[in-house]
């Protein structure tokens, strides 16, 4: 039974399971059995098969210098190479690569080679300025093609990319940057998303403004709206510059197996966002297989993944797994729910879209508004090119899991529940869509070579229906390979000295059906919050909040929410008095915007709750327990004996 109580099976279609590349439960079990019998020359044989090597790797996985493990290490290759010039190579060249809708409805496409031509382009116009192998380049962009263009420019050269989510703000910007050491940004004039225009070149000038940023020698700025933009000369510079008269070729840089291919920030339960950095061969490995297996991929799909290219699903599943793979996909710059919350379904109907894969909390907001708005639920819209759906970030309930299944899917559509992480490259527990039979809210079963397993706190493994921590057995090919100048913080976080290096420790809680083995996950054991499927760290609004002049303490904990599955609720002392009335309404208002912009509109406190202090235990801890009690509105009856101030409850009940 899974933990939201649902039993139910759901078969995969028969008529899927005939076509599909890895069809029935024998074909997936011959897999895994291949990888337990053998597991480097599993993961050697899908290397060899699937990625295109410049030089062909003799030594697989080297554990010499363990938990910073090395996969294919004396292969060399190039991944911009891999998606795009093989496909061309294989007659893929007039084919539509990228698909593109922008906020405001306006389409364009562009095939492999035109994909390539203006890759190549960038690249040579990034070499002209300087930019080399090894050098960090910030990608702070719209979503569109240019967006992936540049992802792939920068592989193309061996220059490391670190995108950054256009909703993060100038300070976060700028951390990423100084951090990374980065010594070009490409940017944008302006965003569109939901009808708006969201500057993004001139959070970039605020961002250096702030300092810190003093290996910035270049800013590329595409032109995507002419919105008003300084240019500072001799560092900033319009892309159609940079590209103009360049050639449309571009010798690949050949790198090493282990090369950084990109940094991606990410939150942590302590601190400041880490630099999660992948490698070339391993992370563009999985992402191929998963991409062809999990979602079933074939050449004349129409695959669309939802994710902005500012998170690891972004990179994974919009760039280099879908084109690796020589797919048509779409890309999208807006939101669900402009011009109305049918947009998904139009664009799906529109465009024959055959894969679909987006998050539990859009489904769940597009749920709402279909249930207030007829008109725009999805049964209206012809969503008969659909064979797969997909979903990914957070554990999806079953209620709306059956509703995309039937409204959506029109019941013949497998749902590939995904679990994986920012850390982990591509998926590690899902489905397999002509493989599994299906249960709502179970991520079900691992990726073929994947070996994870459930364990308590002394790393020993639990019997199923016990829940305990999620853990990896063994290294993998996309695995994280180290956190950007922090090694150390890279061993701690995911090989703590408690497994003596024996688990990569994912940081979610998860528990097994004794029956099916499926796993179904619990949730984060850190703290770290999922709102809407992104994630952030409770220390980072933290360290927001008490940042703002009139705070003087915050804790800030994750409360369950129907829509964004986890919402941010903060308890505040002020450096003055605690404010009532209208007075505390104005000042949540301030500490949201506040918060906004130290990290992002995706960081706001949903509720703010002012104390005079906070409940903490005789020796000074805030005991975050009886914050997440009072987050959820449950009475707090645990016991409270330890408690220093225990009158303090009542006040943040409030
Ligand atoms: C965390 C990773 C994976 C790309 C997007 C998020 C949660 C992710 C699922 C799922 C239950 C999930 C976990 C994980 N999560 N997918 N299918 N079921 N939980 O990447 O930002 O690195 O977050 O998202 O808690 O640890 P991320």
């Amino acid at each position: 039974m899974s933990e939201n109580g649902s039993t139910q099976l759901f078969q995969p279609p028969v008529d899927f399971v005939k076509q599909a590349t890895i069809s029935g439960m024998g074909a997936y079990e011959a897999l895994c059995a291949e990888a337990r019998s053998d597991y480097t020359g599993y993961w050697a044989r899908l290397a060899r098969e699937h990625v295109t090597w410049k030089e062909p790797f003799t030594q697989v996985l080297d554990e010499t210098n363990a938990p910073f493990f090395k996969w294919f290490a004396d292969g060399k290759l190039n991944a911009s190479y891999n998606c795009l010039d093989r496909n061309i190579e294989a007659g893929l060249g007039d084919k539509v690569a990228i698909l593109s809708e922008t906020d405001d409805g306006a389409l364009r496409s562009v095939t492999y080679k035109q994909l390539l031509a203006r890759v190549c382009q960038l690249a040579n116009g990034l070499r002209a300025r300087g930019i080399k192998k090894g050098d960090r380049v910030i990608i702070y962009m719209a979503m569109g093609i240019e967006g992936v263009v540049a992802m792939l420019a920068c592989a193309r050269i061996g220059a490391i990319h670190s995108v950054v989510f256009g909703g993060f703000s100038a300070q976060s910007v700028r951390d990423r940057i100084n951090d990374a050491g980065a010594v070009a940004v490409l940017t944008t004039d302006e965003q569109c998303r939901g009808g708006k225009k969201l500057p993004l070149k001139p959070a970039v000038d605020e961002a250096i403004a702030l300092g810190g940023c003093e290996t910035v020698k270049t800013i590329v700025v595409f032109k995507r709206t002419g919105g008003e933009c300084a240019m500072v000369p001799s560092r900033d510079v319009w892309w159609d510059d940079v590209v103009a008269g360049q050639p449309e070729q571009c010798d690949p840089e050949w790198v090493e197996a282990e090369h950084p291919l990109f940094l991606l920030y990410t939150s942590g339960s302590t601190g400041k966002p880490k630099g999660v950095q992948h490698s070339t061969a391993g992370y563009l490995l999985h992402a191929i297989v998963t991409t062809k297996w999990t979602f079933d991929l074939k050449p004349h799909d129409i695959f669309w993944c939802t994710a902005d290219i500012g998170w690891i699903t972004g990179h994974t599943y919009v760039t280099y797994g879908p084109l690796a793979c020589g797919a048509t996909q779409m890309v999208f710059e807006g939101v669900p729910t402009y011009p109305d919350a049918g947009r998904f379904w139009k664009m799906i109907e529109t465009h024959k879209v055959s894969i679909f894969y987006t998050a539990p909390t859009a489904i769940r907001s597009l749920i709402k508004a279909a249930d207030t708005t007829p008109a725009v639920a999805p049964t209206n819209y012809d969503l008969s090119s659909l064979r797969l759906l997909g979903t990914v970030g957070e554990p999806i309930n079953p209620a709306a899991w059956l509703w995309y299944y039937n409204n959506v899917g029109g019941g013949h559509c497998p749902i590939v529940d995904t679990f994986w992480q920012t850390e982990t490259g591509g998926h590690m527990i899902t489905p397999l869509p002509g493989v599994t039979p299906m249960v709502p809210g179970s991520c079900t079963l691992p990726f073929p070579g994947i070996a994870a397993t459930i364990v308590d706190e002394t790393g020993t493994e639990v019997p199923p229906g016990k829940g305990g921590l999620f853990v990896v057995t063994k290294p993998w090919p996309s695995m994280i390979r180290t956190i950007w100048n922090d090694p150390e913080r890279f061993k701690r976080s995911y090989y703590p000295d408690d497994f003596q290096g024996r688990y990569y420790l994912a940081g979610d809680g998860a528990v097994r059906d004794a029956t099916t083995g499926y796993f179904t996950i619990t949730g984060r054991i850190d703290d770290v919050l999922n709102v809407s499927g992104h994630r952030l760290g409770t220390m980072e609004v933290e360290s927001a909040l008490v940042s703002h002049p009139m705070v003087a303490e915050a804790a800030v904990v994750g409360r369950p929410d129907d829509l964004t599955g986890e919402a941010i609720c903060a308890f505040v002392v002020l450096k003055g008095a605690r404010p009532v009335g209208e007075a505390a309404a104005k000042t949540v208002k301030e500490l949201q915007d506040h918060v906004a912009k130290a990290i992002g509109g995706i960081a706001k406190p949903k509720d703010i709750r002012f104390g005079e202090n906070l409940p903490k235990t005789r020796s000074g801890k805030i005991m975050r327990r009886l914050l997440r009690a009072l987050a959820k509105g449950e009475t707090v009856a645990q016991d409270v004996s330890t408690l220093e101030n225990p009158a303090i409850l009542e006040q943040l009940r409030a």
